[in-house]
C-alpha cells in the first residue's frame, strides 16, 4: 500500500491518538466465564492480540442482571467482572492498544431465564418483536416473549445502571466508553416509533423518544470525561425487528442534541445490520446525522477496506469499525498496510465455545 493510505493516517479521538483508523467493531462472542459472566485469560489473549487496532471497542457489555440478553454475554456490574476486565484492559495496554468499554442494556431481547428473579425483560411498550435470543448452550435461538413495560418512574433506575456501568469501566481501566443505542436494544428501543408508543414524557416526538439516550449520555458524562465517551446508532438497522416512521428526522434531532453535548464520538451502523446493504447505503439519513453532529464519526456496517479508504478520503467520515475481518485477523491493520491477503471467518464459531475460532486466527507469517 501507498504511504498515502488514508486508513494510516493518524487520528485524533479526543486524548487518544489512534495509529490507525481501523477500529474493531463490538462483538458478541459470548465466551465469559460462569457462573457470573465475568471476562477471563482467554479474553484478554483474544483482545490482546488486536491491541494493533487503531482502537477496540469491546463487545457488547451488560450494565446490570436486567440488561442481559444472551447466555455467556459479559457484564459490568460484579467486582469479580471488574477484575477480569481489567486483566483484559492490562494486556491490551501492556501490547501498546486502546480499548472502550460497550455498555448495554437489552431491553425487551431476553427471556425471563436470563433475568433476575425470572422476571419478564422490560422494554418501552409491549411489544413483542420478531426476534430471538439463545439462552444456554443447548436452547439454539428462541422467540422473545412480549415484555412489560416500564413505568416512567422506574427510568431513573435504568438511567443508574449506565451510570454504575461507567463507573466500573473506569476502575477496570478503559480508555473510554461507548453507549450501546443501536441494534434493536434498549435505548434504540426508546429512540424509533416502532418500539415506542409511550404517551409520556418518553415517547410520540423525537425530542420525547431521544430523552432517554440523553440522559443516559449526560450521566455517563458525569462519570467519564466527554471526550471518552462515545455512541453507536443505528437508524435504518431492521435487526431485532426495529423500524421508525421517520428515521431522518428522529436521528437529526439525537444528533442536534448530541452535538451540544460534545460526545467524543459517534458510530453508526450504516446499514439494515449484518452487511445488508444490497439496495445501498441510507445516505440522506448519514447526510442528516452528519449535517447536526460534526465530532468524530466511526461508519460501520461491512465495509471492505478499499471502500473504508474511499469513505475517509471523501470525508464520508473519520474511522471504519470492522465486525468480521477482526474477527479472523487478529493483525487486521497489519495486513491492511501490507496489501497482504486476509483469513475467512467461520461463522459458525462467531457464539459461545473456546479458543477454537477465537484465538486461534493465525496471524500473517
Ligand atoms: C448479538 O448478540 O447478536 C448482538 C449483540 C449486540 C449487537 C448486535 C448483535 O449490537
Amino acid at each position: 500500500m501507498s504511504q498515502d493510505d488514508p486508513l494510516f493516517h493518524p487520528f485524533q479521538l479526543g486524548p487518544l491518538t489512534l495509529p490507525n483508523r481501523v477500529v474493531m467493531a463490538p462483538l458478541t462472542r459470548a465466551r465469559a466465564g460462569e457462573p457470573g459472566d465475568f471476562p477471563h485469560a482467554m479474553n484478554a489473549a483474544y483482545y490482546r492480540q488486536r491491541a494493533g487496532m487503531g482502537l477496540i471497542i469491546s463487545e457488547a457489555t451488560q450494565v446490570s442482571p436486567q440488561g442481559k440478553g444472551y447466555a455467556f454475554t459479559p457484564g459490568i456490574h460484579s467486582d469479580e467482572q471488574v477484575a477480569g476486565w481489567r486483566e483484559v484492559t492490562d494486556a491490551v495496554h501492556q501490547a501498546g492498544g486502546r480499548m472502550h468499554l460497550q455498555l448495554w442494556h437489552v431491553g425487551r431481547i431476553s427471556r425471563p431465564e436470563l433475568q433476575p428473579h425470572g422476571d419478564t425483560p422490560v422494554a418501552p411498550s409491549a411489544i413483542k418483536p420478531n426476534a430471538q435470543t439463545f439462552i444456554s448452550a443447548e436452547s439454539g435461538m428462541v422467540d422473545v416473549l412480549e415484555p412489560r413495560a416500564l413505568a416512567a418512574d422506574e427510568l431513573p433506575g435504568v438511567v443508574e445502571q449506565f451510570r454504575a456501568g461507567a463507573e466500573n469501566a473506569k476502575r477496570a481501566g478503559f480508555d473510554g466508553v461507548e453507549i450501546h443505542a443501536a441494534n434493536g436494544y434498549l435505548l434504540d428501543q426508546f429512540l424509533r416509533s416502532g418500539s415506542n408508543q409511550r404517551t409520556d414524557a418518553y415517547g410520540g416526538s423525537p425530542e420525547n423518544r431521544v430523552r432517554l439516550t440523553m440522559m443516559v449520555v449526560e450521566a455517563v458524562k458525569e462519570v467519564w470525561e466527554t471526550e471518552r465517551v462515545g455512541i453507536r446508532i443505528s437508524p435504518t438497522g431492521s435487526f431485532n425487528d426495529m423500524g421508525d416512521d421517520d428515521p431522518m428526522t428522529t436521528y437529526r434531532v439525537l444528533a442536534e442534541q448530541l452535538q451540544a453535548t460534545g460526545i467524543g464520538y459517534v458510530e453508526m451502523v450504516e446499514d439494515s445490520f449484518q452487511c445488508n446493504h444490497a439496495k445501498g447505503r441510507p445516505e440522506s439519513v448519514i447526510d442528516a446525522v452528519r449535517g447536526a453532529y460534526t465530532g468524530p464519526y466511526i461508519a460501520n456496517g461491512g465495509y471492505t477496506p478499499e471502500e473504508a479508504r474511499q469513505r475517509i478520503d471523501a470525508g464520508r467520515c473519520d474511522l471504519v469499525s470492522f465486525g468480521r475481518p477482526a474477527i479472523a485477523n487478529p493483525d487486521l491493520p497489519e495486513r491492511l498496510r501490507h496489501g497482504w491477503p486476509l483469513n475467512d471467518w467461520d461463522s459458525s464459531t462467531f457464539y459461545d465455545g473456546d479458543e477454537g475460532g477465537y484465538t486461534d486466527y493465525p496471524f500473517y507469517q
